[in-house]
């Protein structure tokens, strides 16, 4: 089997210390949620604030770029067939669907049916054919070989078995097929911050609440693990702004107090 798998490993994410209004502050929701619960949404107290979380992180010029990459990974031709694992709201699906034309196929799948259900609506608003259905990366319906590329990103940080999502990814991707993954890796999160201690034991507790928080660091070896010969990993770093980083981990610093790992006091004055 030859599938080239394009991850990026070693994804250090560092924090820009400008505090511009920039457009996410007004995507910001009023209560904010824990993103360790990606991997549950539907049964988390707010879904719809992960639906707006995707949204407002898909507009962030790091992410914008690391899409580009991941595109050119698949390296998609017409007629092809593809699948788009933790697909989300559906957007890279549309994209796909463009390039692979009327006579090719594209799957969405996502563990959440807050994101299918949207990402089925969106599909109305277009006229690409894109199949949307709700399962789980770690057990997939289809038959062996099914898709000429498959692409995940930032879905494996969210799963249980990340291992066994990729060897799902590899049996329903044909010999000779594309995979193309990114993920992030927590453990390299930088933030320029006066308050050290807090930060480490945030970014630290915001790291190992995710299933996989080193995902960035493990792919290559994970692909190599599961077969795969021709792997080309390149590292890519998001710069976020204030408003987004305050997306990210507001939600978490709720979980930091009530596990001890800060004070009150500490998230205020952070
Ligand atoms: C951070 S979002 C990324 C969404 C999309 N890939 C994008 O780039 O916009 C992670 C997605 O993975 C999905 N997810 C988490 N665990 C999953 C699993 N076991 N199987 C399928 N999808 C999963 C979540 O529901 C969520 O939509």
């Amino acid at each position: 089997m030859r599938i080239t798998g394009r991850g990026w490993d070693q994804d250090g994410i560092r924090v820009a210390t400008e505090h511009s209004n920039i457009e996410s502050r007004a995507l910001m929701p009023t209560q904010f949620q824990d993103v360790t619960q990606f991997s549950t949404i539907d049964g988390t107290k707010e879904p719809e604030f992960f639906r707006r979380f995707v949204d407002a992180a898909n507009r962030s010029p790091g992410i914008i770029a690391s899409k580009t990459a991941i595109l050119a990974g698949l390296r998609l031709k017409g007629g092809e067939k593809v699948l788009d694992l933790g697909c989300g709201l559906g957007d890279d699906a549309f994209e796909m669907a463009r390039l692979v034309g009327s006579q090719g196929r594209v799957v969405g799948l996502d563990a959440s049916e807050t994101m299918i259900s949207e990402a089925r609506q969106r599909a109305q608003a277009r006229d690409l054919t894109v199949q949307f259905e709700i399962g789980d990366a770690q057990a997939l319906r289809f038959e062996d070989d099914t898709f000429d590329a498959c692409r995940a990103e930032r879905m494996l940080m969210h799963v249980p078995d990340a291992d066994r999502a990729i060897r799902e990814m590899v049996r329903v991707t044909r010999p000779g097929g594309r995979l193309s993954v990114f993920d992030l890796d927590f453990e390299t999160l930088m933030i320029d911050s006066p308050y050290v201690e807090i930060t480490r034991r945030i970014t630290r507790s915001f790291c190992d609440g995710l299933k996989n928080g080193w995902i960035g660091r493990q792919l290559s070896r994970l692909l190599k693990q599961r077969g795969i010969a021709d792997i080309s990993a390149a590292p890519h770093t998001v710069v976020m702004s204030c408003p987004e980083l305050e997306l990210l981990l507001s939600g978490h610093l709720d979980h930091a107090q009530n596990a001890g790992i800060i004070t009150a006091a500490d998230a205020e004055k952070w």
